[in-house]
């Protein structure tokens, strides 16, 4: 039952109530909406039923699990794919991480009340452009998801999931209520939920995708790794299907809370990456005891991107131990010393080199694009392929059903996605951004 809520940790994060809303703000609201929930149920869920499966078959981490079930074969490689992937996920999520901590700070010294949305808007700036302050801050996060990686406290923190997590639904619907309900809130609504498709092109397409893979942790080793911790008596379906539902939900709720509150403040909802830091402190500054939730959803944020950090920590972490035989100690704090220098790229990316570009990108925008854009998609189609056509499909149903004492009444169409759906659908998705798509005719 932990190993569930560990998924569900793994999948709830940052992705969901921060990077979620601001990309669909900037690619254009209902329409992404719409592009992503199909993302979602046509190559996240199968992806992560087949990542479950691998892992569990395999038993061993995101690389050594292909070894097991195929051992001449170069699959392997889709694990160390993970691994840089995971790296340079860590490099920006930690940097993010730590603006949630100076947020609690800031909720907890009250700094938000009778502040408007320019105001507060120039308040983050200030914050993310400094060098040292939020450096500070993504030290202490990755030392605290270290140590909970060491002490073997992650039970602890997977069973206190189980209560935090539908705490923070709770908030997050209280925020929605107080959000619809601003004057000028409906256009939010509007905004979120009637589609206007001529939005739609290659670049949202992609993204929508790589959202999908990013915010349910997969393509990149995560569900694997997390697969081989999950018991043999666990229906791996269900799991999907809960861990999906939530996630997809959660994302929802905060897209809901969010763009009802920006139209009201006239906030842009392409703003970018301090959206949801510049409209929140808003409505909390607007909501009866709102110096209180606001505290209580800035915990509760970080402890979500807490769980989530441990799951791509872990990856690494499994990987270095079970193939370089390192003990965990050294290994973890290697790890982290490596993930600094990242992340001191991706802070610096908001200030003192905000005009470094790599690729046209800055460090930060770099790192979040490669990995949800590039990697995390290759990976998905690389497992898509290892579990629809290297994997005999006979074994692959065998570990799905339990050995058999499970009925599967969609294995079958399972089967059909991901041999061909989801490694087809990556595929075009990829070629039609590099502009292929015009020259193929599709
Ligand atoms: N899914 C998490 C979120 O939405 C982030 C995350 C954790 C992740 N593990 C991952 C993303 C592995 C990609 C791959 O915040």
């Amino acid at each position: 039952m932990a190993v569930v809520a560990a998924a569900a940790g793994s999948a709830v994060g940052l992705g969901n109530i921060w990077r979620f809303p601001y990309e669909l703000g900037q690619y254009g609201g209902a329409a992404f909406l719409i592009l992503y929930v199909l993302f979602v149920v046509l190559l996240g869920a199968p992806i992560m039923l087949s990542e479950f499966a691998i892992g569990r078959l395999g038993q061993s981490d995101a690389s050594g699990s292909f070894r097991k079930i195929d051992p001449r074969g170069k699959w392997w490689l889709i694990g160390v794919m993970g691994v840089v992937s995971a790296f340079l996920i860590m490099g920006f999520y930690s940097v993010v991480s730590g603006w949630t901590f100076e947020y609690i700070y800031q909720a907890f010294t009250n700094q938000f009340a009778g502040k408007d949305a320019t105001t507060l808007a120039s308040n983050f700036t200030e914050f993310s452009s400094d060098t040292v302050r939020p450096l500070l801050w993504t030290v202490i996060f990755m030392i605290i998801a270290a140590s909970i990686i060491l002490l073997g406290v992650k039970d602890g923190i997977e069973r206190s999931t189980k209560f935090l997590m539908p705490l923070l639904l709770v908030i997050i619907i209280a925020l929605g209520i107080r959000s619809v309900t601003l004057p000028g809130g409906i256009d939010g609504l509007r905004f979120l939920f009637q589609p206007d498709f001529s939005k739609i092109n290659s670049s949202v397409i992609l993204s929508a995708m790589g959202q999908a893979f990013f915010s349910l942790s997969l393509g990149m080793g995560c569900m694997i790794t997390y697969g081989s911790y999950i018991s043999k008596k666990n229906k791996l379906g269900h799991t999907v299907a809960e861990v999906t539902l939530l996630d997809t939900l959660v994302a929802v709720l905060a897209a809901v809370a969010i763009f009802p509150a920006a139209f009201s403040q006239g906030i842009n909802p392409g703003q970018g990456p301090e959206l949801v830091f510049i409209t929140l402190p808003n409505v909390f500054s607007n909501l009866p005891g709102g110096q209180f939730w606001a505290i209580l959803f800035f915990i509760l944020l970080s402890v979500a991107a807490l769980t989530s950090i441990i799951s791509l920590m872990e990856v690494v972490v499994a990987y270095v131990t079970e193939e370089f035989k390192l003990k965990r100690v050294p290994a973890t704090i290697g790890v982290v010393l490596a993930v600094l220098v990242f992340s001191t790229l991706s802070s610096l990316s908001f200030g003192v080199w905000r005009e470094v570009h790599v690729f046209g990108m800055t460090f930060f925008d770099l790192f979040d694009n490669v990995t949800s854009k590039v990697l995390m998609p290759l990976g998905g189609l690389f497992i898509a392929l290892f579990a629809g056509w290297v994997m005999p499909a006979k074994l692959l149903k065998r570990e799905i059903s339990n050995e058999g004492r499970l009925k599967l009444r969609f294995f079958n169409f399972y089967l059909m996605l991901i041999r061909y759906v989801a490694p087809l659908g990556i595929l075009l998705v990829l070629l039609n951004q590099l502009g292929l798509g015009k020259w193929l005719g599709v």
